[in-house]
């Protein structure tokens, strides 16, 4: 039996102090060992929210990670600069980084493969646009956007690995894939990682993304190759993101 997971992304939104609010608020209401759970901070945020999931169930990660080790790159943040910060896990190839930030399936798998250097769990966001969608080539993304880590790490890297299946039509959109829509990806890419290694696939958590809320997070999670969600906007509010959690 998979254990589940539960991460809250933050994204770009937040103080210090509503920060650390919101950090405790969820760190007072935690109540179940059932699943793991961990929320991805802003890094300037690290430090402080660090401090407070010492001791406790809640476990902290990067929204990105540099893909290199250290030197002169202007604005970014190293593995081992995360983990001095004890970050358990870093997200990877989110679906804003690609989409905005010129993140390519080729910089993504070396973000995945500093992180591995340094211990870090990654995160690996995959998932295709409405149009991609709409042309039937949801699969044939997903499987360049493996395949460009399985290429560079090898697959038994995923031994400690989460990947993340993010439509990008759902995120932050308020349309959430259907518990069947996202299903039929999570098993698509579970036999893809079969094909290359069973015991990984058995192992390995599939996390569902994209406008996940207390409403529909249970019906999701029901599925049996969803192995619990990356959150965005509902992980903002501690009741919400505890609702979804307590949903597995
Ligand atoms: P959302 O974001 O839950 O706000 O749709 C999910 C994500 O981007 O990880």
């Amino acid at each position: 039996m998979r254990r589940s997971l539960v991460v809250g992304n933050w994204k770009m939104n937040g103080t210090l102090a509503s920060s650390e609010l919101l950090a405790k608020g969820i760190i007072s209401g935690l109540d179940s060992n059932k699943a793991d759970i961990a929320i991805c901070v802003p890094y300037v945020y690290l430090p402080s929210v660090s401090e407070l999931v010492k001791g406790t169930a809640l476990a902290l990660g990067s929204q990105n990670i540099a893909d290199k080790s250290s030197g002169a790159f202007t604005g970014e943040i190293s593995a081992s600069m995360l983990k001095e910060f004890n970050c358990k896990y870093a997200l990877v190839g989110h679906s804003e980084r690609r989409s905005f930030y010129g993140d390519t399936n080729e910089s993504v798998a070396a973000r995945f493969s500093q992180a591995l250097e340094q211990n870090i769990t990654p995160i690996l966001c995959v998932g295709e646009t409405l149009e991609q969608r709409e042309q039937d080539q949801t699969f044939e993304v997903i499987n360049e956007q493996l395949d460009a880590v399985i290429n560079l790490v090898g697959i038994t890297a995923f031994n400690s690995a989460v990947i993340a299946y993010e439509p990008v039509w759902a995120i932050g959109t308020g349309k959430t894939a259907s518990d069947e829509q996202a299903q039929e990806v999570h098993f698509y890419i579970r036999q893809y990682i079969a094909a290359k290694d069973q015991a990984i696939a058995d192992k390995i958590q599939i996390l569902y993304g994209g406008s996940a809320k207390p409403e529909n997070a249970k019906g999701l999670f029901a599925m049996p190759d969803i192995d619990g969600g990356l959150i965005g906007g509902a992980s903002l509010d501690a009741e919400s993101f505890l609702k979804i959690f307590n949903s597995i």
